[in-house]
């Protein structure tokens, strides 16, 4: 495949523990693969002119990898990865003279490059590109692998413009969840729900709702399972921002997460068609021990267990340290992020001009809160009938005060001098010892870190 891919191979071997020693950031693992290695059992797909291989989706329906490149969709078996289908998708010709006219690049730009590809139901695919900075969305047919060009869909909202910005998204039900940038320039970062039943759903355009975000990962996670307190279903994402709430440093990245209720339909009067249950919490990856602290997100795995309250996410982040690049891992519990989104909000203190935590009472309902059992109880049965001052209050404090930390505190792995770009993360059951996670990184090698 593209050297995009190249590097992202089987994992083998194990990562040292020990991260007290004194290599702490740049712990070496006991095996590591390069791809060169990996050569005669590694499948490769080429094709010339072909580029930019940036969505992979395996299907339990059809079990193929669908494959999304520069104006280009592939379908493989997934062991032989025998080639069963090819797509070509370009943007016209006038649309790429159009872009070059807005000043973006004929030779890395102006292409309709796939950024989003996902099952939609039963015999379709739902595909979204830039298509030379217009972004255009169409359904697939999976039986004959044939784009149905005839009813391209505007793709604003659902795919990035540009080529190189973040970018998540999620099919629910029918319903597109993506975090994106909305508009040409880039300017206007939105978390939007499209398509289904139900109208559009959007976040506001306000500095402390998304601030210069860099979109990395998504993840459903189906809390209204077994919930006692009648709970709803949930969409996390996990992004960089420019943080506004650290008043002496003006320029400062936070990571985050933040989370959307499934069943959120907008407030009546306020917030109407905007999400009244988008909450945002910091995402700390740090080593206070050492000085390290990383906000620079760079790719999340998100892992799931038999039942959803152990979903654990894997997060890869980036950071310069002095004059070394450093990668590194860390992992968040499920649980340690609904804690904190059920903790205190933060504020912007008008008088201080300073950001701190809220201690004044909050409203009732639980502002931000899904629609459960009490709210229905309490005569609330969906989020248009909240009352406008649990309405008004979330539009003003999204921001929760507590941060999230990572498992044990710091992170699994810190590696000097390289640039980790992907990450997967797995349960393995050892014959005689208890289960063990495994998590592989990839960047022309990969490597086990046992848990
Ligand atoms: C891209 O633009 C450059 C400079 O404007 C031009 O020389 C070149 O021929 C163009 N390439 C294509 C493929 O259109
Ligand atoms: C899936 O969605 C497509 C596009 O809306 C539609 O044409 C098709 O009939 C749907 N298939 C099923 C099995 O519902
Ligand atoms: C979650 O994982 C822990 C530890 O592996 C296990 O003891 C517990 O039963 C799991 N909980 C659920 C609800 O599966
Ligand atoms: C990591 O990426 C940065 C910025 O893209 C680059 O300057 C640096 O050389 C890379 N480091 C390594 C070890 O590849």
């Amino acid at each position: 495949m593209a050297p995009h891919w190249a590097g992202w191979l089987l994992a083998v071997g194990l990562w040292g523990l020990g991260f007290g020693a004194e290599m702490w950031w740049n712990l070496v693992p006991r095996k590591t693969v390069s791809s060169g290695e990996l050569a005669p059992v590694v499948r490769r797909f080429s094709q010339t002119g072909i580029q930019d291989f940036l969505t992979l989706t395996l299907t339990e329906q059809t079990g193929l990898l669908y494959v999304g490149a520069r104006e280009a969709l592939f379908a493989f078996s997934v062991e032989a990865l025998e080639l069963q289908g090819v797509i070509s998708w370009a943007a016209p010709a006038e649309k790429k003279t159009e872009c070059v006219q807005k000043g973006k690049n004929n030779q890395t730009e102006c292409f309709n490059f796939i950024r989003f590809l996902q099952p939609y139901n039963a015999s379709h695919l739902y595909v979204c590109g830039t298509y030379a900075f217009q972004p255009k969305c169409a359904y697939i047919d999976m039986v004959t692998f044939t784009l149905e060009h005839g009813a391209l869909e505007d793709g604003k909202g659902k795919c990035p413009y540009d080529p190189a910005k973040g970018h998540t998204g999620l099919l629910v039900d029918g319903e597109l969840y993506s975090a994106t940038l909305n508009n040409f320039l880039g300017t206007e970062p939105i978390i939007l729900r499209n398509m289904g039943p139900h109208h559009p759903m959007k976040t506001e355009y306000l500095a402390f709702w998304l601030n210069e975000p860099h979109f990395v990962g998504s993840a459903y996670v189906p809390e209204s399972v077994g919930s006692l307190t009648g709970d709803d279903d949930k969409v996390y994402f996990f992004f960089s921002e420019r943080a506004l709430e650290y008043n002496c440093y003006m320029e400062q990245v936070v990571a985050r997460v933040a989370r959307v209720c499934k069943g959120d339909v907008g407030g009546a009067r306020t917030l109407q068609k905007k999400w009244t249950t988008f909450l945002k919490a910091h995402l700390v990856c740090s080593a206070p021990s050492r000085h390290l602290y990383l906000s620079h997100l760079q790719a999340l795995h998100t892992l799931q267990d038999t039942s959803w309250h152990n979903t654990t996410f894997f997060a890869v982040f980036r950071a310069r340290w002095g004059d070394v690049d450093l990668s590194a891992v860390c992992e968040y519990q499920l649980e340690e992020i609904q804690r904190v989104f059920e903790g205190p909000y933060k504020e912007y203190h008008e008088q201080s001009q300073k950001w701190g935590r809220y201690t004044d009472p909050v409203p009732s309902p639980r502002p931000g809160s899904c629609i459960n059992s009490w709210h229905r109880h309490h005569g609330y049965t969906s989020s248009l009938e909240l009352p406008d001052n649990t309405l008004n209050f979330i539009k003003k404090h999204p921001l929760l005060e507590e941060q999230v930390k990572p498992l044990r505190g710091r992170p699994l792995l810190v590696k000097k001098d390289t640039n980790f770009t992907h990450l997967v993360a797995d349960r393995v059951t050892g014959l005689m010892e208890p289960p063990i996670q495994c998590c592989s990184l990839a960047q022309e090698t990969a490597g086990y870190l046992r848990l």
